[in-house]
């Protein structure tokens, strides 16, 4: 019998255990789950880069190995930019060993049951599982410290990117401690929580920042925002939208810069949550200080680099320029690097890049999340595009579908 591992997917044939203790159902009764002889099937959207291609595949239902993991049955996948590199085969590892990737990482999942020793979770919860695992090695402290999302070797997994399959699947194993509870009401959204991680990440990020700045720090006094007046959030994709929302939910005057000309669903959808939005062919990127007022933050979600660093240029003092894209290599572009490395020293100003996120992050972005569908109920769900069946993963891949997020539906 193969037995799916936990990390490695479908992928790997290893002897199963012959006696795991689970809990299933709200009973929460326990009894031995053996199963020889039985195996059920599942499908996958699969990657194989050595032949480059993108199919189905059907192998068996992963099987719970140890007592601290949990099986999850899909119910939401995202598809993002990310996914949309692996299918043109100019991102993503598969296993070791494995000849395809299971791909997928923005996911919704319930509990179907749960290893003995799960302590906080039990069958008929939603849960959102994080992407990254932690790499080996003893001196990555941030590995070791459990915050892999600032891994410093690079030899992180990430489930359905890099050497780990993914969720664009029916089923899989996973440890509780990679899984974060949110709440039923979130269930139609819920998918939606871990491209939120990102701005989430990056806010956590920026008060640490700003802590430079104690006259303008209120959080010091409990309010966790307030710092910055007004920020600028270059793309109007899925984390520039949500990045939207949640400099919004933190009182900052919000403006999206996109090229998309209004009227267009995402400008409505911006003033829907109070923000305003320009379009870069009317007001050049350097240009927008003058237009909207200082900018004391920049949110980059579009993945641009020539826009974003002449945007770098309408910074104002004391400001902080995030990164969340990542770039296609298409050749050098011209920046003028004595104009923006003065201002950097001279205007006290800050860029940093961040990538993937920790629980403080995920912990955050189910909290907005709430507090998002609470204000703003129909730009949340407006958010999601579409939600399509498994057989429409070929046009949502491979083709460019438009509108904002596409979600595959693996399970009502
Ligand atoms: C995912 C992150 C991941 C990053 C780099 C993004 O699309 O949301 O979790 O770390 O890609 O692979």
């Amino acid at each position: 019998m193969r037995i799916a591992s936990s990390d490695a997917g479908a992928g790997a044939a290893v002897t199963p255990p012959s006696r795991v203790a689970i809990r299933l159902g709200h009973a929460g009764q326990c009894f031995l789950r053996t199963r020889p002889g039985i195996e059920r099937r599942m499908k996958s959207v699969a990657v194989f880069p050595r032949t480059r291609e993108l199919r189905i595949i059907n192998e068996p239902e992963p099987v719970i190995q140890s007592p601290t993991q949990l099986l999850l049955r899909i119910l939401d996948v995202g598809i993002c930019g990310t996914d949309r590199e692996i299918c043109a085969f100019e991102y993503g590892t598969p296993p070791q060993g494995a000849a395809h990737l299971v791909i997928g990482h923005e996911s919704l999942a319930e509990v179907v049951a749960a290893g003995d020793a799960v302590e906080t979770l039990r069958a008929g919860d939603l849960v959102i599982p994080m992407v990254r695992r932690p790499c080996t090695h003893d001196h990555c402290a941030a590995c070791r410290a459990g915050r892999q999302d600032f891994c410093s070797t690079g030899d992180f997994r990430e489930r359905g990117i890099k050497e780990a399959h993914g969720f664009m699947t029916e089923m899989v194993v996973e440890e509780e401690r990679y899984l974060h509870r949110i709440p039923r009401t979130l269930r139609d959204v819920g998918v939606l929580v871990e491209p939120l991680t990102i701005a989430q990440k990056a806010l956590i990020q920026l008060w640490d920042i700003q802590e430079r700045l104690p006259w303008t720090c209120p959080h010091r006094s409990g309010r966790r925002h307030g710092h910055c007046r007004r920020a600028v959030v270059l793309g109007a994709g899925p984390v520039g939208l949500l990045g939207a929302m949640a400099l919004r939910a933190n009182d900052f005057e919000t403006i999206v810069y996109s090229r998309d000309r209004a009227p267009h669903p995402k400008e409505e959808l911006t003033r829907a949550i109070g923000a305003s939005y320009v379009c870069s062919e009317d007001v050049a990127p350097a240009d927008l200080a003058a237009h909207v007022g200082d900018i004391d933050v920049v949110y980059e979600a579009a993945g641009a680099s020539a826009i974003a660093f002449e945007m770098m240029h309408a910074l104002g003092a004391n400001s902080v320029f995030v990164f969340t894209g990542v770039p296609g290599r298409r050749g050098p572009v011209q920046v003028d690097t004595d104009a923006l490395m003065r201002n950097l020293v001279l205007r006290n100003q800050v860029v940093f890049g961040t990538v993937n996120a920790g629980h403080d992050a995920f912990e955050a972005a189910v909290r907005e999340l709430e507090g998002f569908v609470a204000r703003w109920p129909q730009a949340v769900s407006s958010l999601i595009s579409a939600s399509h069946p498994l057989e429409n993963h070929r046009e949502l891949l491979l083709g460019r579908p438009g509108g904002i997020k596409h979600v595959l539906r693996m399970a009502a």
